[in-house]
């Protein structure tokens, strides 16, 4: 399990809110967030599941520091989040490699800024291409590797920087259902071996509660934390584990039962997938 300390060190979320212009509401705008209240610990894993349209990227835009207005406070290592850097890392659904360089020169673009010699962001690649298990795949060019592949070289690419944290924005979305188990088990074993903050954004229940410390169930219209389920089951996982089912049952119910409740279902939008 990830380290629990002090809540001033890691990621404090405060009554955060984000509105966006929008020329059909009144007003003009529209509340895509509201009163999103969430602390991360450093070393932790944090998953957001919600359906399409509930927020999940428009709070990991603000986290990456893309976008300076919001309301309410997003605070890492209690210092106010205005703008990208170097401690926030972002891997995409889509791998957003360039076709023109080879998977150690994508690799090398997280390093474009950093201050290292020559001969450290080699070793830092390489390291980093053993980390995602590419070796000898260090001169082919993206069209020549699989989608399961890119995207190891686009984890790769978010983590050679040294992240404090790394964000994930639907890592495995475009991806078969066998490829995405197998990388979700490298996601697990690579988080366990680097020790980083990582934030998942993903709408598969069986993924957030695979890999998560905790699981943000959010709810849509505007995007909020409908709950927060602690998952305190020791890794490496196993997707036959019965506490795991009981607690990918439990966060389950929150899409599929319909049964008429005064609190918003997450299930609300979730036909919008
Ligand atoms: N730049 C933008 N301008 C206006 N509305 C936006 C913008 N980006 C996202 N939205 C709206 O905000 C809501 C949340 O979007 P998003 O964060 O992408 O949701 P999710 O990632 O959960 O599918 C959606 O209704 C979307 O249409
Ligand atoms: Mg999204």
């Amino acid at each position: 399990m990830a380290q629990y300390i002090s809540a001033s060190n890691g990621l404090e979320i405060h009554r955060l809110g984000k509105q966006y212009a929008n020329a059909q509401s009144a007003g003009g705008l529209i509340q895509v967030l509201e009163d999103i209240n969430l602390s991360v610990s450093p070393g932790q894993f944090v998953s957001i599941v919600g359906a399409s349209g509930c927020g999940k990227s428009t709070l990991l835009r603000l986290i990456l520091g893309l976008d300076p207005d919001y309301q309410g406070q997003l605070l890492l290592d209690g210092r106010p989040i205005r703008d990208t850097g170097p401690e926030r890392g972002i891997v995409f659904q889509d791998h957003r490699l360039f076709p023109w360089l080879t998977v150690e020169q994508n690799i090398g673009v997280g390093l474009r800024n950093a201050a290292w010699n020559k001969k450290q962001k080699q070793d830092l690649i390489a390291e980093h291409v053993a980390l995602v298990g590419l070796e000898g795949f260090e001169k082919s060019y993206p069209h020549q590797i699989s989608g399961g592949m890119a995207q190891r070289v686009a984890i790769a690419r978010g983590l050679v920087n040294r992240p404090r944290v790394l964000l994930l924005d639907e890592p495995f979305g475009a991806l078969d259902a066998l490829t995405r188990s197998r990388l979700q088990v490298e996601l697990q074993r690579i988080w366990q071996k680097e020790k980083i903050t990582m934030l998942l954004v993903t709408h598969d229940v069986d993924e957030a509660v695979f890999l998560g410390d905790q699981v943000v169930v959010m709810t849509p219209h505007p995007g909020r934390i409908h709950r927060i389920v602690p998952v305190a089951l020791p890794r490496p996982r196993s997707r036959s584990d019965l506490n795991y089912l009981r607690i990918r049952d439990d966060v389950m119910s929150d899409f599929t039962d319909q049964a008429s409740e005064q609190t918003p279902k997450a299930a609300t939008c979730a036909s919008a997938n």
